[in-house]
């Protein structure tokens, strides 16, 4: 399939440094995509991602600190765009907090704390709407573009000790579908890209990660894990203009596991 009127656009994404979000950044970069992403903790890592993708592909490329757990930060982040890139056309929330921060959400239900749920809801669904707000006025100025939002099968189906974050990603997917309503008089879609359980850090970080991999797989029709190239290549798809009428939409890639 071909991306070529995405040659010289830009993507902002946060988390660009592991996981899903690497694969996003170099699925996009191969289509001359230049990109702006966020990093957390990993600045080195993130920098060594600039040099790489600069060479490999010839776009531009930065990279800026983000905490997720401020959404306004994305106000001054923007601001820093502005002076790196000449155009906002694609926005994908992406990066998710994990460790301390999950704490008395990332929990059984019984457990939950209204300090770990707010952290969870702040940076999941905050976040986006935050972000968003400043990807559109950008993307006002250049005739429209696409929003993205990362979100999970875990809203729909059990898994456990994710009652914290299957519900802020059910907020952050009725979020998207007002924004969608919202923005389309100025040409901005809104969609989500919504994953059954993927092999990343974050999965790993799960508390019964080895239950939940060989689960998936079994569960499966195709007999195996998602890997983080199998949502990367679903948000170009919905970025791309071959997705010009899907709006407001949940776009579920889970390798057949909901159903079953
Ligand atoms: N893995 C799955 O099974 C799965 C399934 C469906 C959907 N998803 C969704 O896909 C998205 C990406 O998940 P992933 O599994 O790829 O995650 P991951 O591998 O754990 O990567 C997390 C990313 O978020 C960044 N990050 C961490 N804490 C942050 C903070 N406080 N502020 C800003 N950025 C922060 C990290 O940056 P540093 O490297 O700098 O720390 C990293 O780039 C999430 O929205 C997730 O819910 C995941």
């Amino acid at each position: 399939m071909s991306y070529s009127e995405m040659k010289g656009r830009t993507l902002v994404i946060s988390g660009g440094t592991r996981g899903i979000g690497k694969a996003i950044v170099y699925d996009f970069a191969k289509q001359g995509v230049n990109i702006a992403f966020t990093y957390n903790s990993n600045q080195e890592i993130a920098e060594n991602q600039v040099k790489d993708l600069e060479e490999k592909f010839g776009i531009k490329a930065r990279t800026y600190a983000l905490n997720i757990l401020e959404p306004d930060s994305y106000k001054d982040l923007f601001k820093l765009i502005d002076e790196d890139f000449d155009r906002v056309d694609y926005f994908i929330s992406n990066a998710i907090i994990s460790g301390r921060p999950v704490a008395g959400g990332y929990t059984r239900f019984m457990k939950l704390r209204p300090r770990g749920i707010n952290n969870i809801f702040t940076a999941t669904v905050n976040a986006f709407v935050i972000g968003s707000q400043e990807a559109a006025k950008r993307m006002q100025k250049v005739g429209g573009g696409s929003i993205v939002s990362l979100s999970s099968t875990g809203n729909l189906k059990y898994i456990e000790y994710y009652a914290g974050h299957g519900t802020a990603k059910a907020a952050v997917e009725a979020m998207a579908r007002y924004a969608a309503t919202e923005l389309g008089e100025f040409n901005i879609r809104v969609n989500v890209v919504s994953g059954g359980p993927i092999e990343t850090d974050a999965l790993r970080a799960f508390k019964n990660y080895e239950e939940v991999r060989d689960e998936t797989a079994k569960l499966s029709p195709l007999n195996r894990m998602g890997q983080p190239t199998d949502l990367s290549g679903a948000c170009l798809f919905v970025c791309s203009d071959r997705a010009s009428w899907m709006t407001g939409h949940t776009l579920l890639i889970d390798g057949g596991t909901t159903f079953k």
